[in-house]
């Protein structure tokens, strides 16, 4: 059976969830609200229902459920109002500007009774899996630091981006999902918060941020989103006890290089290097260390989107819990609260999220 849905806000996420659900069977847009009339516009042209108001949209007994991708000042009252209506929600990332208005739509979701789920399509993302495997499978022995980063020079985009009333900021457009994925591999708690955040082009919002966070399993990871590094570094970087790995970019390609468990013992005598007398430093004797080379294995063109609508499809029909729930999603958001935090006291903040 094919579920029917529509969209509120029809800007460019949300073309992206139309063109990538083509020839997908299990669901389809009928009808889509913007308030701009130019955008409505649009998608009557692509053959859908343009609805004069939102409430004409949450009153087409049709639609079963709203995929809401407007700016993210507005999505808890949109995300709401669909519920009470009948509803069942797909929201795009950041799912609010606060854990508070999440838990509003939590409260909202159990008393109308309707699925809440949220666009976090980076969890399957090639790069992600990949270093996820590696750093799990134990070819680098156990991971002690992961480096995240996402970096261009181009500063960001004009718009509602530059605004912090309506959302604005790299830490609430990237940093969901960075965050996002690290918390969904880990299996522990932050326990420690340390944010620097940086507006190189837009002094009302951070367009670029370094954090750090503890987790209870031992294990840190190193956050960087920046709108403005003309050299960058790679997209993953993995210290594990025997091994360290990189990923260049989104190409996944990479590299893993680890001990070979033959043994690597100083001479007596000291050790010149290029750094001066340091056996520290000094590279490895030969044979000691074993290159792997890694690229992307998935081999198929990736579809962001299936996923996230397969698990709340899943859920719609009763065959299986949401993969991507609002309880997953408010602890990111309260790691993002603690990051401003630490920004704003410039102190590390200690937590239990
Ligand atoms: N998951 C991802 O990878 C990803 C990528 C990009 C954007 N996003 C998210 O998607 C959302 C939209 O981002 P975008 O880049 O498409 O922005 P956009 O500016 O292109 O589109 C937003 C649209 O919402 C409309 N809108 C604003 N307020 C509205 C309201 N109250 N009612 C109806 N329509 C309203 C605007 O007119 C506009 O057409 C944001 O939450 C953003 O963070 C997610």
């Amino acid at each position: 059976m094919k579920h029917t849905g529509a969209i509120i806000g029809y800007g460019g996420m949300a073309g992206h969830h139309v063109r990538s659900l083509e020839g997908y069977e299990r669901c389809r847009f009928k009808g889509v609200y913007d308030v701009d009339k130019k955008r409505l516009e649009a998608a009557e042209s692509e053959g859908m229902t343009a609805y004069p108001s939102k409430e004409a949209l949450l009153a087409d007994d049709e639609i079963e459920f709203v995929l809401i991708a407007t700016t993210n000042e507005v999505h808890k009252e949109l995300a709401i109002d669909a519920m009470k209506a009948g509803k069942h929600v797909i929201c795009e990332k950041p799912v609010t500007i606060s854990s508070a208005e999440l838990e509003e739509i939590i409260d909202a979701s159990k008393k109308y009774g309707k699925i809440f789920t949220i666009d976090q399509n980076r969890r399957t993302n090639p790069d992600f899996l990949l270093m996820r495997k590696y750093a799990e499978n134990g070819t680098i022995g156990e991971p002690y630091v992961i480096e995240s980063r996402v970096e261009g020079s181009r500063g960001m985009p004009t718009g509602w981006r530059t605004i912090k009333a309506l959302g604005g900021g790299m830490m609430l457009d990237w940093g969901v999902h960075l965050i996002d994925q690290l918390m969904h591999m880990v299996n522990g708690k932050v326990t420690n918060v340390y944010c620097r955040m940086y507006s190189i082009q837009y002094p009302e919002v951070d367009d670029n941020f370094r954090l750090t966070l503890l987790f209870d399993t031992g294990l840190t990871a190193h956050i960087e989103v920046s709108t403005n590094n003309y050299i960058t570094h790679p997209r993953w970087y993995v210290l594990g006890r025997t091994g360290t790995l990189q990923i260049d970019d989104w190409d996944c390609k990479g590299k893993i290089v680890r001990n070979t468990e033959k043994e690597d013992i100083w001479e007596e005598e000291i050790v010149y290097t290029k750094a001066g007398p340091t056996k520290t430093m000094a590279p490895r004797s030969k044979n000691s260390t074993k290159t792997i080379v890694i690229e992307d294995e998935s081999g198929e063109p990736y579809n962001d989107m299936l996923p996230v609508y397969d698990q709340f499809m899943d859920a719609i029909e009763e065959r299986a819990p949401l993969k991507i729930t609002a309880e997953q999603a408010l602890r990111v958001m309260k790691v993002m609260e603690a990051a401003f935090r630490s920004h704003e006291t410039e102190t590390a903040v200690n937590t239990n999220i």
